[in-house]
């Protein structure tokens, strides 16, 4: 079967997107075959570069309106051709009308597990909830934020003494091993979102590390 043409979208240092072009490079049913990001030189730049991936800036603070600057990430996409969008630490929000286009075929991760902790600043709420344990999740991107149907979870124990940076640390090295297996499940056809709900194998099972 033709390999599924991933777009990585990224705002940042784009350490999952690593973790998602060493994956590729084992056999993997999918290619990234371009990053798009947001904010200019970025880190993820300078890996898609290495990496030999075309990469493209499309910076909301060029765009009066999100309705424009999705209308320029949309046109992006299509120019790659992509059939999967992997959202790997992208911090814009995006519209309604824009996700729906790419309605299970857009997924994300989240530091925190989902759904608890949607939105910023998820490892100091859980350790300020006196929580066990905090992780993360790989989820279908759909209207609301951080809401869509839960793909995959990694959990780390909050451990005593932890502050946020030292509970990220630990989360994003399951990051790094969770995001890649579920973007090779959706990009498979394991994985699939059907009426809201994702189905693995044809069953309501999440991928657990
Ligand atoms: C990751 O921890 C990811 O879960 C988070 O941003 C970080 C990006 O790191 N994403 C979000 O908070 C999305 N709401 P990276 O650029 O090194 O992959």
């Amino acid at each position: 079967m033709a390999k599924k043409r991933v777009v990585v979208l990224a705002s940042g240092s784009g350490s999952n997107f690593q973790s998602i072009i060493n994956f590729a490079q084992n056999g993997a049913s999918f290619e990234i075959v371009g990053l798009i990001v947001n904010v200019p030189e970025v880190k993820a730049i300078e890996r898609a570069k290495t990496a030999n991936i075309p990469s493209k800036l499309v910076n909301h603070k060029d765009y009066a309106t999100r309705t424009d600057f999705e209308t320029a990430l949309n046109q992006a996409l299509l120019d790659f051709n992509a059939e999967l969008v992997v959202c790997a630490g992208f911090m814009r929000i995006l519209q309604a009308e824009f996700v729906e286009k790419w309605e299970g075929k857009m997924i994300n991760i989240h530091p925190s597990l989902l759904p608890k902790y949607k939105g910023l600043h998820t490892h100091q709420r859980a350790i300020d909830a006196g929580d066990k344990t905090a992780g993360c999740t790989v989820h279908f991107v759909n209207a609301g934020v951080d809401e869509g149907a839960i793909i995959g979870q990694a959990e780390v124990e909050i451990m005593d003494g932890d502050d946020a940076d030292k509970l990220a640390s630990r989360v994003i090295i399951k990051e790094h091993i969770l995001y890649p297996l579920c973007v090779d499940a959706v990009a498979s056809g394991k994985i699939i979102l059907t009426n809201g709900a994702c189905l693995n194998d044809g069953k309501l099972e999440m991928i657990k590390i």
